[in-house]
This record gives structure tokens, sequence and C-alpha cells, in this order.
């Protein structure tokens, strides 16, 4: 099998990772890819977003397989355009991207199957909303409906901060089209867990439960980036808080796929508030969630090509999927200024502590490091290694790895870290520990 994997983050280097270890898989192509990625896949100078490009290079290079990693292709439809020309594809189409692309859609499917969530309403006039202030109480929960890269959601503390939130999104439209629907939300209290699950049009299977650090600073901190680390599972999901889930919210989701005619195949990620009440959706997305793909992925004992292709085929239901008891944590390395603005070009020192690829991960090769944001830059100037690693991105690198409790995976991820610098790194040095909500 040829497989081409769409995307260029720490998550798609997850999934290639894994990939490589399948025997039915004989090569692997990435569009775009990066200086990790590179080292088990042939990059190939494609755009994620541009579908046209995609579909050539499918077609150019006899591509078998096809694996979607982020949301803008999907809600675009590459899926739909793959598929058109031979190419089976792991994604749900255009129809189901709507899950994530849209979050009104999203709340009334919700609604609509009586599926946990917090209360809400939508707005498509301004006037209307700024009416509307304060409606659930504060924080006020003002999210942009359309795609936004992570950061359409506004928690505003107080009645200011919310004017200003709807002046930005519907006013000065920072969002573009993404905030001409804006969706309010009552604010729901507890711990977030992240629940990825595998899903064809008959059956869901979650993964490994995980959690991530959306904020940038420790102690939950500072503005939100596209997560800072993850763990799994999840330190507070018990068994009985599983079968909880599995009942109110994973089984039912299925039953409205089922009943509106929604054939979703590909991963549903679903974004949990473990309330007092229960566990409630707080959104859901139609894809990998990165980071927690590399700490889930990272305990996967199953062939993922397997699994992937019985989901296209809808038979899913026959894999067994198996889980090592292992914890994994992953902590991000991200640019000095990351999420907003920062240089790019840096050297990354310190990789070559590390294999780039172990087979699996065992107590003697434990961690591995992800890339997201890195590209290699052949040599120049004085004093620059040649073909050096180079940060190109805001969230860099990821540094995962399994212990036998989560402590001992938390330690040899902060072991790892250590081992790695470059101008400007900065990490959060709470990954792992409980992520309380600050009140
Ligand atoms: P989303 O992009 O929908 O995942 O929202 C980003 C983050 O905003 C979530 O991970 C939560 O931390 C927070 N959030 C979103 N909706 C709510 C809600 N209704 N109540 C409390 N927090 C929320
Ligand atoms: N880590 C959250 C996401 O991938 O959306």
């Amino acid at each position: 099998m040829r497989v081409l994997v769409v995307g260029s983050g720490g998550r798609e280097h997850a999934i290639i990772w894994k990939l490589a270890q399948s025997p039915k898989v004989d090569k692997i192509f990435c569009a775009p890819g990066n200086a990790g990625i590179m080292q088990l896949a042939e990059c190939l100078p494609v755009k994620a977003e541009d579908i046209d490009g995609i579909c050539a290079a499918a077609k150019e290079n006899s591509i078998d397989f096809a694996v979607i990693g982020p949301e803008v292709p999907l809600a675009m439809g590459i899926v739909d355009r793959l598929e058109a020309v031979g190419v089976k594809t792991f994604g749900p189409d255009k129809n189901c991207a709507q899950l994530e692309a849209s979050k009104s859609f999203t709340k009334a499917f919700l609604a609509r199957h009586n599926i946990p969530t917090a209360a809400y309403s939508e707005y498509t006039d301004k006037q209307k909303l700024l009416d509307a202030v304060g409606i659930y109480g504060y924080p006020m929960v003002i999210k942009a409906d359309g795609l936004a890269a992570g950061k359409g959601v506004i928690l505003a503390a107080d009645e200011k901060e919310a004017m200003d939130a709807i002046e930005s999104m519907m006013g000065e439209r920072v969002f573009g089209s993404a905030g001409d629907l804006v969706v309010v939300e009552e604010c729901l209290r507890g711990i977030e867990a992240s629940m990825l699950c595998f899903v064809d049009e008959n059956t869901i299977v979650p993964m490994e439960s995980a959690q991530d650090y959306k904020r940038i600073f420790d102690g939950d901190k500072g503005p939100n980036t596209g997560g800072m680390g993850s763990y799994s599972p999840s330190l507070v999901i018990d068994e009985a808080l599983q079968k909880r889930i599995n009942d109110e919210i994973l089984q039912p989701t299925l039953a409205g796929f089922q009943a509106d005619g929604l054939k979703f195949k590909g991963v549903l990620f679903v974004g949990l508030m473990l309330t007092e009440e229960g566990p409630k959706v707080i959104e859901f997305n139609n894809r990998f969630g990165d980071p927690e793909t590399q700490s889930v992925l990272a305990r996967l004992d199953t062939d993922i090509f397997e699994i992937f292709d019985a989901v296209c085929d809808n038979r899913l239901s026959e894999i067994d999927i198996k889980w090592s008891e292992n914890r994994a944590v992953t902590v991000v390395l991200a640019s000095g200024g990351y999420p907003g603005s920062y240089r790019k070009g840096i050297e990354i020192k310190g990789l070559e502590n590390f294999l780039p690829a172990p087979s699996s991960l065992t107590d003697e090769h434990s961690t591995i490091v992800f890339h997201a944001g890195t590209d290699v830059k052949a040599s120049c100037g004085k004093g620059s290694t040649k073909n050096a690693v180079v940060t190109a991105g805001g969230r860099v690198l990821g540094v995962t790895a399994i212990g036998k409790t989560h402590e001992e995976a938390r330690e040899r991820a902060f072991a790892g870290v250590q081992k790695i610098s470059f101008d400007g790194m900065h990490y959060r040095n709470d990954i792992g520990k409980l992520n309380r909500p600050a009140e």
C-alpha cells in the first residue's frame, strides 16, 4: 500500500510513525510534512488546503490510501474529492465535516438527539446579541460558528469583555464569515477530557481517554493555544464514568448519525466537560486532536492501518483494538512569543539524543520526539550546522514518553525536554499535573 497523509503537525508525525509499523504499508507520503516526518515519509510540497494539488499528487504518486489530519481540508470536502479520483480515504466527508466546521450544526444535532451539552442560543444580528449580553451569566461563552484555527471561542469575564468580543466578531469580523453566526452558551464547570473515537457507519469505538492543556502558561494562565501538552489516560475517567460517557454520549451520537443520514467515517473527537451533573459535550472535532494523538497513539498496540482500512469498509466492529497498560505524557516545546508572533528559522539543538523512530516505545527507548513546526535548512552563515533542523512554526516539537506509571511517564518526558534547546524555547512545567479549572 502507498499511503498519503495530509498535514504537517505532531499529530501527523505520530500517525505516520504508527503507519510505518504496519506490514501492509509499503511507502508513506506526506503533504506537506515537516523535518521529522521527512525521516519516515516522502514529503510532497503541496499545502493541506490545496485540494486540487493533493488530488494531482495522489494520482502522480499512485496513492492507494489517504489519511487526512487537519480540519480545514476536511471542511473543504477533500475526502469526497479524493474518493472521486479513486483514492480510499480515512476521514469524514464534507457533509459530516460540518460537525466541526459549524458549531450551530453540532448544537442542533446534540439538542435533537438529547445528548448532554450546554444550553445555547444563536445570533446573526449584532444588536440582538448585544441585547442578550450576559444571558447565561458570566463568564459568557461566545463562539464564532465557523472554523477559526481554535481561536473562535471567547470566555468573557464581564459585560465589558463580552461587548468587546461581540464587536470584534460581528463588527470588525476578525474571524471573517466564521463569525457571521455566533453561538452563546451556558458556561459549564468541571474538568475537561478528550475522548477520541473511531467511527464507521455501524460502530463507535472510543480510544483511550486523554487530557490536553490549552493555555500557554503554567496554572492554565494566558491565552489559548493549539495545545501545550497532553497525557493519556485521563486521571479522572474511571470505568463507571467511561460507561456513562458511552451510554449517554457516544452511543446516542452514533444513533443520531444514523437517524440523520450522516455517514460519518473517521475519528470523532468528543471534547467533554465532566460536570457535577455528569459528562457533557463541549464540542465535536472530526479528526485526531493535537497533541492528544501523540499521547494516545504512543499506547496503541494494534496496526493503525488495519483500523483505518476497516473504518473505510464499515468493518470497525471486527477489529480488536488493543492498548498498552503504559501511561503517556507529551510536552510541547513552542517558539518564544507563541501564540502571538514569533521568529522562525532558529536552529534546534539536541535532537541527536533521540532515536528518530523506535519501532515501539519500551523502557529502554521510552521517549520519542514528534515534530510540528520544523524544517531543514541547508547550511548558511558562519557557525551554523549543515542541514540543520530549524523552527518553522509556533508549536515546534512534542516530547512524548511512556512509563509504567503516570509519574514515570511525566519524569521521562521532562527529562527528554532537558536535552533539547533552541533560542526562545517555551514549555509548560505543569504538563501531567491535574489541570483544575481556574475559578
Ligand atoms: P472549543 O473550541 O469549542 O473547544 O472551545 C475551546 C475551549 O473553551 C474549551 O476547551 C473549553 O475550555 C472552553 N469552553 C467552550 N465551551 C464552553 C462552555 N460551554 N463552558 C465552559 N467552557 C467552555
Ligand atoms: N487539542 C485540541 C484540538 O486538537 O483541537
